[in-house]
Parts: structure tokens; sequence; C-alpha cells
């Protein structure tokens, strides 16, 4: 056997094996997921990667015989052989030290005994465990304050360290103003040199220590924060791509992208003010015993004052609440101006409704501006009444603890002048964790508001197990329409009322109809954007619904009116859903499309750089890129809406010419207002309001559908009858 073909049988053995265990947990694997190139045996961490991706747990890893064969579980484990090759463990016999193997490729055999011995010969340790995973993972759990709050648990190593630097430091602040109790009471009064001496090396060492310890303190929250925000980042997206596209159609993008980012505050207030908050209060614990022992009357006078600045606090919270509330809403207004106002710069441009633009942004802002003065009028209020608490605490404790000091008769222990000072020292120390705990419910508020708005996006439900889970059919390609309604939701008309049709596999569909009628609605269910129908669509007899969505989606090769291409070269736009692809590929795709001959003369053709709007390319260039885009995975579907009516005549004759060409093998649904270019169909589908008017050849439905005639003399007047030349105008719609 030549060398390739042992490595090809190899990587088959592999792949083989873990679809197979993959299948006993109940996931199909979808093989045009792994990501391997050609010829080449895939590694166990590709494996992994793989069955991760298809929702299982995963580890490779390395075992020894004895383990293998004393394993608690029942569960298939892939064992990878040293020549690339794998085996499948079904069952082990301990007693008789023997494991049951079944080889991959080979599933109707049984499986062979095989003995420590002469597995040694072929494998030397590596596995592949496999499992469900267990519960929900973070993924899909509904985003929430408490979900939040377990993933910046997850750092708790990192937590563990600086909470134990934060409470070395709190206990660590104690000890200067006790030393400088110590100077003032005794080193001033005694004028005693040694102990002076003394206290200053203390301060000294103790300052050192309280600088490095507050360094490494700060490195770690960095750490663990830039962590946290990178994990954060990484699982936000990844909701967001799996979110389905009529979430998109029906929030501004302006709305979804701000709020989103709010998950940024969230984690800042979570890794910040939090923790500071949390740790501050062992602050107090460690320091209130200290002061309730230089002088209770004080003491009881710092926690009272504390205490009122927390009532205070508290009182404010409803109408801050409220006010908050509006700015935020406020806020999200003018950004979805903001937004929608780049994203339509053109339409602005061309409407010349800068003016009309600039009004709406202004009265955006003053709104926003209107909230956030009361927001901070609000707060200024509180403040001010504060503030005099605040000052009670700093000097009315020091003008209370004179009068005591004089107030006592001579030699009592009272308080002595340095105890009145390190006291001053410590007090606001505990005033502040107070008055922290009290402006926390503040922030709280605010985050909440925060946490909600980041859970209307995410907590959207997503496709997520539709992409994951289903079937994943080789498709030939017929398609069913049976009795299928479908209304939009919030829509009190159905798109598509009770409609019934087939496309058998390999033929053409045209389908036409008034704007309005349910054309691109037909060709949305097709690719499972909206699944919340009544009645049946199959495809080859499978309900669509139990179909896996990304396979669904990659199987069907889709054109639109106007297509989004992605900064990048002409190459890497056309090969952009397989990645995988050469050059020789776009190139037979561009060929097909109608696309080469531009292509080509563009200065650096395949690698000219487009730019984001694809600016430097027509309209008519850009829709032939993105037919090509559409073949280049050689797609058993293909849907085309409206996807020659932005072409000036020449390019969609060029197209029309190529469609016979690009419909070969494939099942085609083509949405056309010009009908002349949907002649060549085997069946024309005439849609009006939603239903089915009509179905069949282009001559059997001119014959006897009057919608269809009305709407070809319509375009045709000048013709007497016969077949048309491609029009040399655009026709207008309707
Ligand atoms: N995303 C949507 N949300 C709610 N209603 C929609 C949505 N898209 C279409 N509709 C409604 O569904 C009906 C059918 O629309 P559809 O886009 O299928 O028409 P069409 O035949 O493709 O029209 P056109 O020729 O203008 O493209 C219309 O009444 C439209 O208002
Ligand atoms: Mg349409």
């Amino acid at each position: 056997m030549p060398d390739g073909q042992v490595r090809h049988d190899a990587a088959k053995a592999r792949v083989d094996a873990l679809a197979v265990v993959a299948q006993h947990h109940g996931v199909e694997l979808d093989r045009k997921a792994l990501r391997v190139s050609p010829g080449e045996v895939p590694s166990p961490a590709a494996l992994v990667t793989w069955a991760r991706e298809g929702g299982l747990w995963a580890k490779a890893t390395r075992l020894r015989w004895r383990h293998l064969i004393r394993m608690q579980s029942d569960a298939p484990v892939v064992l990878l052989f040293s020549d690339g090759g794998a085996g499948v463990l079904v069952s082990r016999d301990a007693n008789a030290g023997t494991i049951y193997l079944r080889d991959p490729s080979r599933p109707g055999e049984e499986p062979v005994a095989i003995d420590e011995l002469r597995l040694a010969n072929v494998w030397h340790g590596d596995v592949l465990l496999l499992r469900r995973e267990r519960g929900t993972s973070a993924d899909e759990e509904p985003f929430s304050f408490s979900w939040m709050m377990g993933r910046v648990l997850e750092e708790r190593r990192n937590l563990r360290e600086i909470a134990a630097a934060s409470i070395s430091l709190s206990v660590l602040q104690i000890v200067p103003p006790f030393l400088i109790m110590v100077a003032i009471d005794r080193v001033i009064t005694h004028q005693a040199m040694a102990t002076l001496g003394m206290i200053s090396l203390i301060l000294i060492l103790i300052t050192a220590y309280d600088t490095l310890l507050g360094y490494a303190r700060r490195e770690i929250i960095e750490v663990t924060a830039t962590r946290i925000d990178a994990r954060l980042g990484m699982h936000v997206f990844r909701r967001l791509l799996a979110l389905p596209m009529d979430f998109f159609e029906r929030h501004p993008t302006g709305e979804t992208a701000r709020k989103v980012g709010q998950i940024f505050n969230i984690r800042s207030f979570f890794t910040g003010k939090l923790v500071s908050t949390f740790l501050d209060v062992f602050t107090l614990i460690a320091l209130l015993p200290f002061l309730f022992w230089m002088s209770a009357t004080l003491a009881w006078m710092v926690l009272v004052a504390s205490a009122l600045v927390a009532l205070v606090v508290f009182a404010f919270l409803p109408a801050i609440r409220q006010v908050f509330a509006r700015l935020v809403i406020a806020e999200n207004r003018k950004n979805s101006v903001l937004v929608e106002t780049v994203y339509g710069m053109r339409t602005v441009k061309s409407l010349a409704i800068e003016k009309v633009r600039n009004e709406e942004w202004d009265a955006r802002v003053a709104e926003a501006g209107q909230a956030r003065l009361d927001a901070g009028r609000i707060s200024n209020v509180a403040q001010t009444i504060v503030s005099p608490i605040e000052a009670f605490i700093n000097r009315g404790v020091l003008l209370v603890g004179c009068y005591i000091l004089i107030a006592s008769p001579p030699g009592s222990t009272a308080i002595t002048g340095g105890a009145l000072i390190a006291f001053l020292m410590l007090g606001a120390r505990v005033a502040s964790p107070l008055i922290g705990l009290a402006k926390l419910m503040q922030d709280i508020e605010e985050v909440r508001l925060s946490v909600s708005e980041v859970a209307d996006v995410l907590n959207h439900p997503t496709e997520a197990a539709a992409m994951r889970t289903g079937l994943r059919p080789k498709f030939d390609g017929a398609i069913a329409f049976q009795d299928l309604t479908f209304t939009y939701p919030g829509s009190s008309v159905p798109a598509l009322d009770r409609i019934s049709f087939e496309v058998p596999a390999g033929t053409m569909l045209g389908l036409v109809g008034r704007s309005g009628s349910g054309k691109s609605t037909i060709a949305r269910l097709l690719q499972g954007i909206n699944r919340e129908y009544s009645g049946y669509l199959k495809i080859d007899g499978t309900d669509l619904r139990e179909i896996n969505l990304t396979h669904l989606r990659s199987s069907f090769g889709v054109v639109m009116q106007d297509n989004f291409l992605f900064r990048g070269t002409v190459r890497d736009n056309i090969i952009a859903s397989r990645p995988g692809l050469t050059l020789e590929h776009a190139v037979q795709a561009a060929r097909l499309a109608g696309a080469e001959e531009f292509i080509e003369r563009l200065p650096r053709g395949y690698e000219t750089w487009l730019e984001e709007t694809s600016s430097n390319l027509s309209g008519g260039q850009r829709q032939r890129l993105a037919i090509a885009r559409a073949l280049v995975s050689d797609p058993r579907l293909m849907i085309l809406d409206e996807a020659t009516s932005a072409l000036d005549p020449e390019s969609e004759a060029l197209v029309n010419a190529n469609l016979l060409r690009i419909a070969k093998g494939r099942t085609m649904i083509i949405v056309s207002h010009r009908l002349s270019s949907l002649v060549d169909c085997d069946q024309i589908l005439i849609l009006d309001k939603g239903k089915v008017v009509d179905i069949g050849p282009h001559e059997e439905v001119l014959d006897r559908c009057a919608v269809y005639r009305q709407l070809w003399q319509q375009q045709h007047r000048h013709l007497e009858g016969g077949r048309p030349r491609p029009l040399k105008s655009a026709t207008t719609r309707e």
C-alpha cells in the first residue's frame, strides 16, 4: 500500500472512532468541522477541539494498562495507536486481563479481545476520553448578577491572594498611629532618644513592607481583571454570534452594541468597588477594638456619625434608581442615532438630510444631558447633606477629644494627647468603609441596571443548540413545502399562508410575485432563519427543524440583493465560507459567476484589497463576487434572491447566460422581478399575498394564470408574444 493510503486510512480510523463514541453520547459530530489538512493524521488536540465544538466534554491524556482495565466508567474510550490509527474500547474483563476493542472502520464486526502484550505493540498510552457535557455549562446559563459573580469567583486563587495582602495591609495600618501615640506620649514627655530611634526603624520597615505589598496587590488585581475581561469578552462574542438573525433585525445595532459594552462596567465594579469595599470591612473589623480601647466615647461618636451617613445614602436610593433608569434610556437613544447615522451615511448624504439628523441628535443630546444633570443634582444634594457629618467625624471628634482630655482630672486614663491624635488618624479609616458600604448599595443599583441591559441581549434564546445538534444528511436537494403557514413575530397577517409545493432535486424554481408577497420569506425559512412555522418544510423528506443549523446553512449558497463583503482581498472574500480552499477554487467559482473578466482587470487581480464598504467595486461587480462566494463551496442548493437586480443589462446577461451552467447538479431557487430571466426555469411559482397562485413551466402558467400573464405583459408590452430577448433597460418593480 502506498504511504499516502496508509495515512489516509489511519486518519479515517481516528475520525471514525471519535464519531462512534460521540454517537454513543448522543452527539453527531460534523466531519466538515474538523480542522485538519487533507492527508494529515489528526492530532489528539485537533480531535479534542472537534469534540468540544460538537458539545462534548473531551480530554486527551495518557493512561497505563492497569488504569485502562480498571476504569470505573462503562463509556467507550478512544485508543490512539502509535501508527496513527485508532480503536474503540467497548468493554473490559479485569479478571481475564483483556479488553474488547472495536475497529471503527468496520462497525458491523464483533469487538475483539486483546491482552496487555498484544496491545503494547500498537498502543503507547494515548487515549481520548469523552462524555456528555454535565449540566448547563457557563456558556448556556442565563446572564445574571450571580452568573457574573461565578465568573469572578473562577479567579478564586488570585482573589485569595488579593484578600490576604489586603488584610495584612489593613492590620499594618494600625501600627503607625499607634507608634505615633507612643512617640507623643512617651518620647516627647520623657525625651527618650533611644525609643525614638526604635520607632523610626519600625516605621521605615513597615513603610517598605507596605510599599512592596501594595505593589504586589495592584499587580495581582491587574492580572485578575485582565483575565476576567478576556474571558468575558470571548464569552459575550460567542453568545452574540449564536443569537438568531431576527434578534438583530428587531433591535437597533447601536443599542445592542452599547448594551453589550456594559459588561465591562459590570466587570470593573466586580473587581474594583465590590472587592475593595469588602476588604475595607476587614479594616473596620481590625480597627474597631482599637478605637474602643483608646476611647469608647469617641468610638461611639464615629460609629453613630457613620451610620447617619449610611442612612442618608439609603434615603436617596429610590430617587437615584429612578433617575438612572431614565439616564440609561436617554443614552441608548442617543447612541442609536449615532450608529444609525454613521451606518446609513451614504443615504444621509444622498437624501441631503444632514440637518434633520443633526436636529434629531441635538434633541437626544439634550435629553441625555438633562437626565445626567438630574442624576448629578440628586447625588450633589446627598453629598451636601453628608459632608458636615463627614467633617464632624474628622474635626468634631478632635474637639470632643480635647474637651475630654481637659475636663478629665489629671492622672485619669480617659485619653492621652497621643491617643487622641492616633484616634483621629484611625477614625477616618473606620468611617470610610461604613460610608463605602452604603454607597455600595447605590453602585449595586447602577450595576443591576447594567446587568439587565446585558441580559436583554445575551439572554435572548440562542440558536446554539440547533447549531450543535441535529441531523447532518448529505443533501440531494429535493424541497417540499407542505401546508406551511408562517407569521412574523409581532405581525397579525401571515407572510406565508398554507402554501404547498415541491421542487424536485436538481431542478430550477423561479419565484414570482408582487413586492411583499413572501418570496424572501420562503428563502429565509429554507435557511432556518425563522423556525416558528406550522406545517412542514422538508429537504429530501427530512423535516428542516431536525437538521443541524450550521449544516443546513452551509449547504445553501445564498445571494441576495445586497451582500456584505468583508475587509480583505478578493480571493479571501470568495473563499470566506471555507478557509481551507485555494486560489484555484476561487478562480473556478469566479469564472462560473461571470466575475473572472473584471477581477483580472483589477490592479492586483485576486489579491486586490477590498475596503470595508467595498467602495472600490461597482454594484454589479460586488454582486458577481457574491455569486462566486456562494458557488465556491459547490452547494447542492442555491437561492438567488434578486441577485441580478442590481446588475446592468450586460452583466445580467452574462450571469443569466451562466445560469444554466451554474444550475447544473443543483437545486436552484431564483427570485426575480425580471420574468425574462426565469423562462428557462423548470417551474415558476407565483405568489400573491403569501398564497400560492399557480406553479408550472413558463408556457403553462402564461396560458392559465392571470396574475402571471398580467405581470408578463406589463414587462413585455413592446413585444408581440414569443420569447423575449433579455431586456435592455431595468424594468420597474411591480
Ligand atoms: N423581518 C421581518 N419582520 C416582520 N415582517 C416582515 C419581515 N420581513 C418581511 N416581513 C413581512 O412579510 C411579508 C413578506 O415579505 P417578503 O420580504 O417575503 O416579500 P418579498 O416577496 O420578498 O418582497 P420584495 O419583492 O419586495 O422583496 C411582507 O408583508 C413584509 O412586510
Ligand atoms: Mg424580497
